[in-house]
């Protein structure tokens, strides 16, 4: 059964936590519809996973809009958010809003997201109401990675905490479905919980979100580096790893490919073939 933004908000009322993974291909969607996953982002950390950049912002909308299609092909009933990447919806409202429309339209996720300031405000309020629903991206936003000069954690002091708070409620007033709350202390997201109604997705932001979100290659020990607050779930890379060199040893030594992965030619078929040879 589809998993909607009511089921999202019917969560936060009830008390019930959601799980969010990301995903950036069709395989790997369909293994986690086959599961169940409630919510799946197509994150604009593709530029790393994906493509090896160093940070997200060179990815393009193109390049997501293609990957957002082919997860809500493998997962049609996950609720399927999908990220807008650096520069697609910075430069005004009406770049933003047109950009938004070509992510929905053509990849039929069900939610976008922005990382947000308050000059986005607008954007916001035109999307809610053209009747589209974002998630609105705080804290830590790794498309600002220039400005900041690295990825730190955000909030850690009262001024920089209350900021968050301010723009989480100004977002929400604007007219965001969900809010997303990346690499902040307790106090800030239990501060953000209380002062809003939409559900919050935490992104190492604490116990108190009413989702939680992780990149998913971070969890089955794929990345290089794995954020103290992701889990490492499964080490896949050792399993993986040892797949690519047995299939390594399996063709240099000629043991593959073997008898049972040939096609079989008719006998008649043969014998003339091996006539007209
Ligand atoms: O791009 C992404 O994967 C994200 C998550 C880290 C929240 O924005």
């Amino acid at each position: 059964m589809k998993f909607t933004l009511n089921d999202l908000r019917a969560a936060r009322v009830a008390g019930k936590k959601i799980a969010m993974l990301t995903c950036y291909d069709f395989t790997t969607a369909r293994l986690m519809h086959e599961v169940a996953v409630p919510m799946l982002l197509v994150g604009d950390s593709a530029a790393g996973i994906v493509l090896g950049h160093s940070s997200t912002v060179p990815v393009s909308l193109n390049f997501l809009i293609e990957l957002t299609a082919g997860v809500r092909r493998g997962a049609p009933d996950a609720f399927l958010v999908a990220d807008m990447p650096f520069g697609s919806y910075q430069a005004s409202d009406a770049q933003g809003f047109k950009n938004v429309a070509r992510m929905l339209k053509l990849t039929g996720c069900d939610c976008i997201k922005l990382e947000v300031a308050e000059s986005h405000a607008t954007l916001i309020k035109r999307c809610a109401d053209a009747g589209v629903a974002i998630m609105a991206h705080i804290g830590l936003r790794p498309q600002t990675v220039g400005l900041m000069g690295g990825y730190k954690s955000q909030g850690r002091t009262a001024n920089s905490a209350e900021a968050i708070l301010e723009t989480a409620v100004r977002m929400q007033n604007a007219g965001a479905a969900a809010l997303l709350l990346e690499a902040v202390p307790a106090e800030v997201t239990n501060a953000v919980v209380a002062a809003t109604t939409v559900p919050v997705i935490g992104c190492g932001a604490g116990p108190a979100c009413h989702g939680s979100v992780i990149v998913t290659p971070d969890a089955l020990g794929l990345t290089p580096h794995r954020p103290k607050f992701a889990p490492l779930l499964q080490d896949l890379s050792v399993p993986l790893k040892a797949a690519f060199a047995e299939y390594v040893k399996q063709v240099s030594t000629g043991q593959y490919p073997a008898a049972e992965h040939l096609y079989q030619m008719p006998m008649e078929e043969k014998d003339v073939f091996a006539k007209r040879k």
